[in-house]
C-alpha cells in the first residue's frame, strides 16, 4: 500500500521530520555530565559495585557491603568551595541492622586532621520493620561532635529520595526530599568554626558499623542478609550563587541577606519538631561540666 503519493509528500517536508525526530532524541539523550559514572569514581570496593542502566538517561551506582568485602565507596571527580549537591539514595532494604550508608563532603586529599572539615549524612540500618535513623554531623577544623539524628518519615528503602547538602557562607543546610531538616549558621564572626577555604570532594560509602550504629551496638550486622545494596543516582550540583554583582560566594559581604533566601525556617522547624531524635545543643548530660559548644547559644 503506497500511502504517500509524491504529492502527499510534499505536505509533510522531509527536514521537519527529520528536526522533530532530532529534537526527541535529544530530550531522551542524557547529557554526558549527568551519568554518575562520568561524574565520580569509586574509590573503594570497584570489584564488587557496580553501575547499571536504569532507564534511558539514568545510571545508578550500586554499593555493596558483604562480609568479607569490607563495603565500597565513591567520590566526585571534582571538587567544589560551596555549593548545592542533591543526590537520590535508595538504602539497603529489609535487615539492614549494622550497615551505614554515607553521603558527605569532604576536603579533597589527605590533609592533616586539624584541618578536617566534613559536612556528614550517615544512615544507620535496622532491623527489618525499624526505622532508619539519618545521622549528621559536620566537622571544622578537626572538631565534630555536632551531632543531630532525624527519623526518617518514610521508608527509605523501597524507593529513591532525594538527600541535599545546601553550603554556602553563611550555613550549611541538610535537606531531605527538599524539607530542611538541619541549619548550621556561620558564627564565625563569634568565634565557632566554619568550614570557608577548603574545597571539598562529594563521597558516598557503604561500610559495617555494628560496633554502633544500630540501637547502640546492640543489633548485630546479620551477614546470613549479604550482600548489602544502597543505590546511587541523580547526582546533582549546583554552583553557589552570590548576589548581583558580587563576584563570587566568598565575596558577599557579611550584612547581605542573600543566603537567608536560601533557607525556610518555618519548614526547618516543623521538620525538627516532627523528626529530630537527637541534638547535641540539648543533651545536658554530656556538657554538663564544659557547657555547650557557643554555636548552640548563638542562633
Ligand atoms: C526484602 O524482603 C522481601 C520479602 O521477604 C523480598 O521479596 C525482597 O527480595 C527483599 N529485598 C532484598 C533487597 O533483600
Ligand atoms: C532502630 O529501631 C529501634 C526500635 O524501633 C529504635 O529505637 C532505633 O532508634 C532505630 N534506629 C537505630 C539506628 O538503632
Amino acid at each position: 500500500m503506497a500511502l504517500l503519493s509524491p504529492s502527499s509528500s510534499r505536505h509533510h517536508p522531509l527536514p521537519l521530520v527529520a528536526a522533530l525526530m532530532l529534537l526527541m532524541a535529544m530530550a531522551a539523550r542524557p547529557s554526558v555530565a549527568s551519568l554518575l559514572y562520568d561524574q565520580v569514581e569509586i574509590t573503594w570496593g570497584g570489584d564488587h559495585s557496580f553501575f547499571y542502566m536504569e532507564r534511558e538517561g539514568a545510571d545508578v551506582l550500586a554499593l555493596c557491603l558483604e562480609e568479607t568485602n569490607g563495603g565500597s565507596g565513591f567520590a566526585s571527580k571534582d571538587t567544589y568551595l560551596y555549593g548545592r549537591f542533591d543526590i537520590d539514595i535508595m538504602l539497603v532494604a529489609n535487615n539492614s541492622a549494622g550497615t551505614v550508608a554515607t553521603f558527605y563532603l569532604m576536603p579533597e586529599g589527605e590533609v592533616p586532621w586539624a584541618y578536617h572539615d566534613e559536612i556528614d549524612l550517615e544512615f544507620l540500618g535496622n532491623a527489618t520493620g525499624e526505622p532508619y535513623t539519618l545521622h549528621t554531623n559536620i566537622f571544622v577544623n578537626g572538631a565534630g561532635g555536632r551531632e543531630q539524628q532525624f527519623r526518617l518519615w518514610f521508608d527509605p528503602t523501597t524507593d529513591f529520595h532525594t538527600y541535599s547538602i545546601e553550603w554556602n557562607p553563611k550555613h550549611i543546610i541538610i535537606l531531605v526530599d527538599g524539607t530542611p531538616v538541619r541549619a548550621f549558621k556561620n558564627h564565625a564572626a563569634r568565634g565557632v568554626p566554619f568550614p570557608t577555604w577548603q574545597r571539598m570532594r562529594l563521597q558516598g560509602t557503604l561500610w559495617n558499623a555494628d560496633e554502633w550504629a544500630t540501637q547502640g551496638g546492640r543489633v548485630k550486622t546479620d551477614w546470613t542478609q549479604a550482600p548489602f545494596y544502597a543505590y546511587y543516582r541523580n547526582l546533582r550540583v549546583t554552583p553557589c550563587a552570590p548576589s548581583p554583582g558580587v563576584a563570587w560566594c566568598g565575596d558577599e559581604p557579611p550584612e547581605s541577606a542573600w543566603f537567608e533566601r536560601r533557607l525556610d525556617r518555618a519548614a526547618l522547624k516543623e521538620a525538627q519538631e516532627k523528626h529530630m531524635i537527637y541534638d547535641y545543643c540539648v543533651d545536658e548530660k554530656r556538657f554538663k561540666d564544659k557547657g555547650f559548644p557557643k554555636e548552640c547559644n548563638a542562633d
